[in-house]
């Protein structure tokens, strides 16, 4: 009976068989022309993926931390219509992804394909992709490497041919690929481009091969609305910034803004961490509960052009603020490059409102001098010009989000 989450053991097995995986990954994104070889970082083809798609990390929302199993055409499409009736679309967000538990429990006899479930797809899921398509937007699908997917649904294992030929049919832009029970055994073929994340849980040290295979790939195991969700997840990804770039993403999974009791400071610091480590950022909630804090966190222009900027593809990283500044996990000052200058990010990790300082001359990248300090979160510039240090107070769990520029 499908509806189950995977138990360690069937977590196990599908991490012993991905060895595999990386010679069946190409089979749904883009041709694969190299001999096997042994060893999954080895084996990962070194062409990467189609260039077609994926160069920026996806703005999006995923049917999976809102309803779980329980998703019908009637929520993907309100969320898709949420997109613009909200200014989602307008912000830049595009995805609008369907995880687990879409398909009937047997792949079809005659076609060999995986069919939706008739009564929660009335319309099929080329229905649902015609009419996320007529809104400007993209679709994406969850299948997953192995015989069967998480909630026991069928998986691609065996069948990636007509997989990929039936999503590129039915006009999906994206697949989510996940990895319970996995064996073995694949062939391939070029594809539709499709924007491929490797729902991976961050095994196989992932972030050092994962570009060759895919456009992102899951950093660790299922978020949570939780504060230490954000804290370790933060923690995890700090480690392995250099794996960020253009086509080639860290995922911190799917977006709890919405879900749980998250303070709104936490909640902030949850979508700047996402930002500015250039992450896919997937709203996950029931998006008609958003409150106006909420879509404002998500809408928050300045930030999004920071995740989406075409030039700079890297995320910010951590820097030493102050010669004494003190050693924190994660760390909490973070600064990076857009096209509109230097930015830096501070979370305050503490449980009570401190103040915090950096010097601007430990900016790598910057002096001496005089600066401006813009609050990405207010739009507006902090009055006044400012040399040597500048100090904040933040409150508990909250980010700070600044674009710093040296006057003439
Ligand atoms: C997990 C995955 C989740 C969700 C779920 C569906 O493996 O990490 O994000 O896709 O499977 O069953």
């Amino acid at each position: 009976m499908p509806g189950s989450r995977p138990s360690v053991s069937t977590r196990a097995v599908g991490l012993a068989a991905m060895i595999f995986m990386p010679i069946l990954a190409p089979a749904l994104a883009t041709s694969f022309t190299g001999a096997i070889v042994r060893g999954i970082a080895a084996s990962a083809p070194t062409a990467g993926p189609s260039k077609a798609t994926g160069r920026l990390p996806a703005l999006g929302w995923n049917t999976w931390n809102a309803y779980h199993c329980n998703i019908s055409e009637s929520q993907i499409v309100a969320a898709a219509n949420q997109f613009v009736s909200l200014g989602l679309k307008d912000a830049g967000y595009e995805y609008v992804n369907i995880d687990d538990c879409w398909a009937v429990e047997t792949r079809n006899a005659t076609t060999g394909q995986i069919d939706p479930d008739p009564t929660k797809f009335p319309n099929g899921i080329s229905g649902v992709a015609d009419q996320i398509h007529a809104l400007g937007l993209k679709i994406g699908i969850y299948s997953d490497a192995g015989t069967n997917t998480c909630a026991e649904y069928p998986g691609s294992l065996g069948h990636e041919e007509v997989d990929a030929a039936t999503f590129a049919g039915w006009g999906i832009d994206y697949l989510k690929y996940d990895n319970c029970n996995v064996p073995s055994n694949w062939t391939d073929a070029p594809a539709r481009p499709i924007q491929f994340d490797l729902c991976i849980w961050g095994q196989a040290e992932v972030w050092t091969w994962g570009a060759r295979v895919g456009h992102s790939w899951r950093m660790a195991f299922d978020s949570s609305p939780t504060w230490s969700y954000i804290i370790s997840i933060i923690t995890t990804n700090v480690n392995h910034l250099n794996s960020i770039g253009f086509y080639s993403h860290n995922d911190m999974d799917m977006m709890e803004i919405g879900n749980g009791n998250l303070t709104t400071e936490e909640q902030r610091t949850h979508f700047a961490a996402w930002v500015f480590l250039k992450s896919p950022i997937l709203l996950g909630t029931d998006m008609s509960n958003l409150s106006t804090d909420q879509l404002a966190i998500i809408k928050n222009a300045e930030l999004l052009a920071f995740h989406q900027d075409g030039i700079f593809g890297g995320p910010a990283a951590p820097f030493n603020a102050t010669a004494n500044a003190p050693v924190t996990s994660p760390p909490e000052y973070y600064s990076g490059l857009s096209s509109n200058g230097m930015h830096v990010f501070i979370i305050n990790t503490g449980n009570s409102t401190a103040t915090k300082t950096f010097s601007f001359a430990n900016i790598p990248g910057l002096s001496g001098g005089n600066y401006t300090v813009h609050d990405m979160w207010t739009g507006q510039d902090v009055p006044g010009t400012f040399s040597g240090q500048y100090s904040v107070s933040v409150a508990a769990h909250d980010t700070a989000a600044y674009l710093i520029t040296q006057k003439p």
